[in-house]
């Protein structure tokens, strides 16, 4: 039977706790380790169900995947055999984008299978295979949803992206590295998994300059060298517990951050009444005032991540006033307001925009998570909610927080991780 979460909400959450490494930096640091025959350590990996479908994909090209730990693994791929990636699980993954730019970028081949539509959108790749087009690569797409690209040469070249795209910034980043001579990406993503890419990759040897602003040049090399890195830390798993802090009237602090990172939702806590406090590598987040209203936008680094957008939503239907939120990076990303209307919540969507009427409190339902980030956010839901909350479908909440459950249960929480029935039941009367 699938597991649920099981929460009992109403109490503010309290205390402290330890943010993990970042998922979307880590899944591409993964992939770009293949593209050095010499041993790279990466640690603070965040140990979550998408970044071990990754790595099981590298062991089955042929590479070597020792864990060193929880949050550590040695890959060492000077033994690959193959360039084809199509494992049970990788279809699964967004992520598996990444070993084309990877494979591409070292073996002037790659054969990768991707997911079909996601629930957040259609997820197209048309900016990706346009950059390894550019870079003088053919590419097709062969039956079966395999991505078939392969060059005889890779050459550095001007490109100028229509759309800000994370993704496909830091695929040809990837597929460029070694390519010959300058190859200049316009309108790059600044997002802070774009500069980690860049900052793994340099440090094995690329000439890759200007992560974080618009423009990336890069200097192709002849080879790259096997490296240590540490990934950085997780810019949305923070901000999930600084408005799970808001949503549930807590006080919070979050550590191990990288505080600039979390500037766009600092700004939007700060807005709705919060007291934000910024420290070295720590924010604190205190909600002793009633929320307020406000709008958001979701838009690319440095903006409001859309990864952000469901939770606080959350906190939005909670606040004092009407509230909207405009979507504008993945067409598909209010599956879960339908979820939060049977909770309480009074949210009406039209088109990319929901209208939020903030409301005293939600009462606990029973859910279903659709996606990834708005199953943490029906969690915060559940915490605030006065009553039971049932949380179905947490597959996809564990592809993307480590220990979410036992994280929260530190801050207070009353919630279980449970597959039965009777177990339910059984904590349904102990916390009543
Ligand atoms: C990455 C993250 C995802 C996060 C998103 C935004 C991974 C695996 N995924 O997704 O979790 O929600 O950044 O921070 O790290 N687009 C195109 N053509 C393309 C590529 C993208 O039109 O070839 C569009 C998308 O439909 C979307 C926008 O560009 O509207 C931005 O998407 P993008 O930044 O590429 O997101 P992902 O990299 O897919």
């Amino acid at each position: 039977m699938q597991e649920q979460y099981v929460i009992k909400g109403g109490n503010p959450l309290v205390g402290e706790v330890e943010i993990g490494g970042a998922k979307n930096a880590a899944l591409a640091i993964l992939a770009a380790s293949i593209m050095t025959d010499e041993p790279v350590i990466i640690d603070n990996l965040p140990n979550v169900r998408d970044i071990n479908v990754m790595l099981d994909a590298i062991k089955d090209v042929g590479a070597v995947v020792e864990r060193i730990d929880n949050h550590t693994v040695k890959i060492c791929a000077g033994s690959i055999t193959s360039t084809h990636i199509d494992t049970e699980n990788i279809r699964k993954i967004r992520a598996s984008y990444y070993f084309i730019g990877a494979l591409l970028g070292k073996y002037n081949n790659a054969e990768v299978a991707l997911p079909g539509g996601c629930s957040i959108g259609a997820r197209p790749v048309d900016l990706h295979l346009k950059g390894f087009r550019a870079l003088g690569a053919e590419v097709e797409i062969a039956s079966g949803g395999i991505i078939e690209a392969s060059a005889k040469v890779l050459k550095g070249t001007h490109i100028y992206m229509d759309k800000v795209s994370v993704g496909a910034t830091i695929n040809i980043m990837m597929a460029a590295v070694m390519a010959e001579g300058k190859t200049v990406i316009e309108n790059a993503a600044k997002e802070p998994h774009v500069v980690d890419i860049a900052n793994f990759l340099n440090s094995c040897g690329a000439s890759i300059r200007g992560a974080g602003t618009d423009v990336i040049r890069i200097t192709g090399v002849d080879k790259l060298h096997g490296t240590e890195y540490t990934v950085i830390p997780d810019q949305i798993e923070a901000g999930t517990f600084m408005v799970a802090a808001a949503a549930t009237k807590g006080d919070v602090l979050v550590k191990n951050v990288i505080p600039k990172h979390l500037e766009a939702i600092t700004a939007k806590l700060l807005e709705i009444g919060c007291e934000v406090e910024e420290f070295d590598d720590a924010v604190r987040v205190v909600a002793s005032k009633p929320l307020k209203h406000t709008s958001i936008t979701t838009l690319p680094y440095p903006g409001f991540p859309t990864d952000m957008q469901p939770q606080m939503t959350i906190a939005l239907g909670l606040s004092r006033g009407t509230s909207t939120v405009t979507e504008s990076i993945f067409e598909n990303r209010f599956k879960y307001v339908d979820e939060l209307t049977r909770m309480g919540g009074d949210v009406k969507v039209e088109g990319n925009i929901a209208i939020i009427t903030g409301v005293s409190g939600y009462t606990g339902a029973r859910v279903n998570a659709p996606d990834l980030r708005a199953g943490a956010a029906l969690v915060i839901a559940g915490l605030a909610a006065e009553g039971i909350t049932i949380v179905d479908d947490i597959y996809y909440i564990e592809r993307g927080y480590e220990e979410f459950d036992e994280k929260l249960r530190a801050l207070g929480a009353t919630m279980e991780m449970i597959s039965d029935d009777k177990e339910i039941r059984k904590f349904i009367l102990r916390v009543s």
